[in-house]
C-alpha cells in the first residue's frame, strides 16, 4: 500500500501518478491536496510521512513544485528516509543502497514521462541487504 501526497505544485504530477499507480494494480491511499489551490507543503509532507513511519503504508510518493520542501518535511519523521529523485539512476540507488521508503519529486522540474519512469523504478527495486548499507542506515538513526 502507498501513501501519496502532494502540494498544489505538485497537484496534477499527483494525479497523474495516482493513474498511474492505478494501471499498475497498486492500492494507494490519496492525503491531498485536492485541488489547485495554494496550500503548504509540510502538511501534506507529514501526513504521508506519519502514514509510513507508522508502518501502515510501505512507501510514501511526494511531491512539491521542487520536491525539497516536502522531501525536507518527511526526513524529520523518525524512520523516514525521503530521498528527491530527478533520474532513474538515483531513484534505484536510493533503494539498493539507502532502503528510501518515500519517493519524492519536484513536478516543476521533472516532466511526467520521466516521473513516472522514476515511480516504477523505485518500487520495483528492492533494498540490497548489504551488510554495509544496513549498518550504514542503522547509523543515521544513532
Ligand atoms: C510552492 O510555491 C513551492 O514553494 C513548493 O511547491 C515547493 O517547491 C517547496 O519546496
Amino acid at each position: 500500500m502507498i501513501a501519496v501526497g502532494s502540494d498544489h505544485g505538485g497537484f496534477e504530477l499527483k494525479n497523474a501518478i495516482c493513474r498511474h499507480l492505478e494501471d499498475r494494480g497498486m492500492e494507494y491511499k490519496d492525503f491531498g491536496t485536492y485541488s489547485n489551490t495554494s496550500c503548504d507543503y509540510p502538511d501534506y509532507g507529514k501526513a504521508v510521512a506519519k502514514a509510513v513511519a507508522s508502518g501502515e503504508f510501505e512507501y510514501g510518493i511526494l511531491i512539491c513544485g521542487t520536491g525539497i520542501g516536502i522531501s525536507i518535511t518527511a526526513n524529520k519523521v523518525h524512520g523516514i528516509r525521503a530521498a528527491l529523485c530527478g533520474d532513474c539512476f538515483s531513484a534505484e540507488a536510493t533503494r539498493l543502497h539507502n532502503d528510501a521508503n518515500i519517493l519524492a519529486l519536484g513536478a516543476r522540474v521533472t516532466g511526467e514521462g520521466l516521473a513516472l519512469k522514476i515511480v516504477d523504478t523505485f518500487l520495483d527495486t528492492p533494498f540490497s541487504n548489504d551488510e554495509r548499507h544496513i549498518r550504514r542506515i542503522n547509523k543515521i538513526e544513532e
